[in-house]
């Protein structure tokens, strides 16, 4: 199996990062031409193209024995398969609705997964220009700066992440609206910014306490789960128990007390499991 240097990698996916975040400041000011992938309302630009197109030539250039899982690659036939080889998962355009609609709060999400682990995890904010990042075993930053989690372990005192996602699929409609409908009693205040990326970053961040999504995709929460993991808090699954990154299901929190009585809360969907070849 091919060695990491975790290091390397961080800085030779950080600058194509920033290379390509110029691309999103740019683009997200003009028009664009937008196609529809699973639904009407799972969306893709060619900027999302060009984006993965540019971090997955510069990645297989300094890394060649590395595989990639790549968004818009996955959508146009490409392999969605984790092993244990290291991994470049990459969201080129996380949260591509808001980009189409020029509201500022989307990422370019670049998770590094080694023997099925998160090693390095950048969520870029371009328009904004808030560079999330983290390593394993050193912490999570923001600009550069350390963050933290914050701490809560209250429902009651909790800002918590609700995801709506991009499937019509009237189960999944339904069970996003009745575990809104039961946690908004119950938490402090209840937001979605459209972002799977972002909403785990602002987590990490200590800016809000948690989150949770039925229905993601790994390329959505493969670098997310690692800031939240370095910033002190806990990733598992919407059920509870371990967390499992092709599984399409993440609840994170900043505490594990608060994380448990989430998932007891919550009612359940299971999408079909990423990386399902038919
Ligand atoms: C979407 C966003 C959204 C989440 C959806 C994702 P995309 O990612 O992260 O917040 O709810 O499930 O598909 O398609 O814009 O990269």
């Amino acid at each position: 199996m091919a060695s990491i240097n975790k290091q390397e990698c961080f800085s030779v996916a950080l600058k194509l990062v920033k290379e390509a975040g110029n691309l999103v400041r740019d683009a997200i000011k003009k028009k664009k031409r937008i196609e529809t992938k699973s639904s009407a309302v799972d969306l893709v630009t060619e900027s999302d193209k060009a984006v993965e197109k540019l971090l997955i030539s510069g990645l297989s250039s300094a890394f060649p024995d590395h595989k990639f899982i790549g968004e818009e690659s996955v959508a146009a036939g490409g392999k969605c398969v984790l092993t244990d080889e290291p991994t470049w998962i990459i969201d080129p355009i996380d949260g591509t609705m808001n980009f189409v609609h020029s509201f500022p709060y989307t990422c370019i999400s670049v998770g590094l997964w080694v023997k099925k682990e998160a090693e390095v995890g950048i969520v870029y904010n371009a328009v904004l220009e808030q560079m999330f990042t983290a390593l394993k075993g050193q912490g999570a930053f923001l600009n550069n700066e350390k963050i933290s989690v914050s701490g809560e372990t209250e429902l009651s005192q909790a800002l918590i992440f609700s995801e709506i996602g991009s499937s019509l699929d009237p189960e999944k409609v339904d069970t996003v609206l009745t575990n809104i409908t039961t946690l908004i009693p119950k938490v402090h205040g209840c937001r979605t910014m459209g972002c799977a990326a972002l909403h785990m970053a602002h987590v990490a961040l200590g800016a809000a306490d948690a989150n949770y999504s039925m229905g993601v995709h790994c390329w959505d929460i493969a670098a997310g789960c690692l800031l939240v993991q370095e910033a002190g808090g806990v990733v598992i699954d919407t059920a509870g128990g371990p967390f499992d990154l092709m599984r399409r299901r993440v609840l994170c929190a900043s505490t594990q007390e608060l994380a448990e009585k989430m998932a007891k809360l919550l009612k359940q969907y299971q999408p079909e499991r990423d990386g399902v070849t038919k």
